[in-house]
């Protein structure tokens, strides 16, 4: 039975534990919270600072783990998957190098660039502020204002939708140059987002249904910007207003990136995620990650059909098997999450009646810790629930259905895949 140490303790986490599981592994987690699910699945868990790789690599030594996993960011940005694989352990996720896909806006695009990969948009970095209040001063255009690191979703800023003007703008941009030294600008680009996860052994890369999150804290994507409150993917792989030709797109793109990195000597071995725009004029990269999507892995891992845990060997040993597959139906995801969430968040108590909760719904826990029966809720995401049906509709619906097993304080975003909102977004693709 092969020994898996996995990194991580949110609802992406469990969801790469079960499915660990249910292809025979034996677990072996590092978390920072006692999340219950994980920790029942584990045949011994750590917890530890994520951050901590000499701890990590020490607990992997001692269990003697055969491969590990890396679930959250910022773990990828600590040289942990170097230091285990110094030890003789095989890990399924980048190199610390490798991560800087993710870990440096600045790196990405610059890859795209010198490669000429398809699907880039202008991009400039700055490192003064005299530069940068002279630049927007001349420009007409509007831009996305971005630290060059990790800021967990919540660090980028958009002109016209949450900076209002260019002095705005310019303020925001002198407060990232002040804290990191340097800032991205980039071109503001509109329309539907969607995500493409890929595994990838370097070489060849193979693709995972297409997603769409929701990562704005109120209904009708208002609000502040979260780590995301929910996520759709359709029966067919694509999403209804994602044409087939923008998936091909998309899954060059990637192939492309894949081959840029073993070419510049960079080599990419794990799960990658490209998040596009779908403007009038093709898909656009919007970020590139070094990992699963959360929530959009939750999606896919639920309808993941396969050997999981032969599919990370093969990455991580540069033999990537593509022998999986998906069940062909839609899925809804939606956080249960503190109120208060994305702004001031208030940590409460939830009860779950877990055995009223219908088969067909996917209960993962996230950023708690308790038992499954009755979680401490954090400040960060609680529980996601992913309902799995013919259409995304019906997959919305059938999560509602199952909230009041759940009892307690709590917020989620009713909307996520609701008939209102897909028939709002099938007219705006119509119209375009
Ligand atoms: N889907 C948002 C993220 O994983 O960064």
């Amino acid at each position: 039975m092969s020994r898996i140490l996995l990194v991580g303790g949110g609802g992406r986490e469990d969801a790469v534990a079960r499915r660990i599981l249910e292809s025979g592994g034996e677990l072996f987690s590092a978390l920072k919270n006692r999340n219950p699910s994980i920790i029942g699945m584990s045949k011994s868990h750590f917890i530890v600072d994520e951050l901590d790789h000499s701890k990590i690599t020490d607990f992997a030594v001692k269990n003697k783990v055969d491969l590990a996993f890396i679930g959250p960011d910022p773990v990828l940005d600590t040289p942990l998957a170097e230091e285990l694989s110094s030890k003789g352990i095989l890990v399924a996720s980048p190199s610390r190098s490798a991560a800087r896909l993710e870990t440096s806006k600045s790196y990405m695009r610059d890859l795209l660039t010198r490669h000429s990969i398809p699907g880039n948009i202008f991009s400039r970095l700055f490192r003064e502020k005299a530069e940068l209040e002279s630049f927007l001063s001349k420009e007409n255009r509007e831009f996305a204002v971005k630290p060059i690191g990790l800021t967990g979703g919540k660090g980028v800023k958009v002109m016209g939708v949450h900076l209002q003007n260019v002095s705005q703008a310019l303020d925001y941009g002198k407060e990232i140059l002040e804290k990191d030294g340097e800032v991205l600008l980039e071109e503001r680009i509109q329309g539907e987002e969607f995500s493409l996860q890929v595994f990838t052994d370097g070489n060849r890369i193979a693709p995972t249904p297409l997603a769409q999150d929701f990562k704005r804290a109120y209904e009708h994507d208002e609000g502040p910007n979260t780590g995301g409150m929910g996520s759709i993917t359709d029966s067919n792989g694509l999403l209804p207003f994602i044409p087939q030709k923008s998936f091909d797109f998309a899954l060059l793109v990637m192939q492309k990136i894949a081959a840029s990195m073993k070419t510049d000597g960079n080599p990419f071995r794990g799960i990658m995620y490209g998040q596009f725009m779908e403007t009038t004029d093709g898909p656009k990269v919007v970020e590139v990650n070094a990992r699963f999507a959360d929530p959009e892995s939750l999606n896919i891992l639920s309808l993941f059909k396969g050997d999981f845990v032969e599919l990370l060997f093969s990455m991580a040993e540069g033999n990537l098997k593509t022998n999986f597959d998906f069940e062909q139906s839609a899925s809804v995801l939606k956080y249960v999450v503190p109120k208060g969430y994305g702004t001031k968040p208030v940590a409460g108590t939830l009860e779950i009646d877990l055995k009223s909760i219908a088969p067909d719904i996917m209960l993962y826990y996230a950023a708690v810790s308790g038992t499954k029966e009755k979680v401490e809720m954090s400040t960060s995401r609680s529980l996601a629930l992913v309902g799995i049906a013919p259409t995304i509709e019906e997959a919305s619906e059938r999560v509602e259905q199952n909230l009041k097993f759940i009892r307690g304080e709590y917020y989620l975003r009713h909307d996520i895949g609701s008939r209102q909102m897909m028939e709002e977004k099938m007219r705006n693709f119509s119209r375009a």
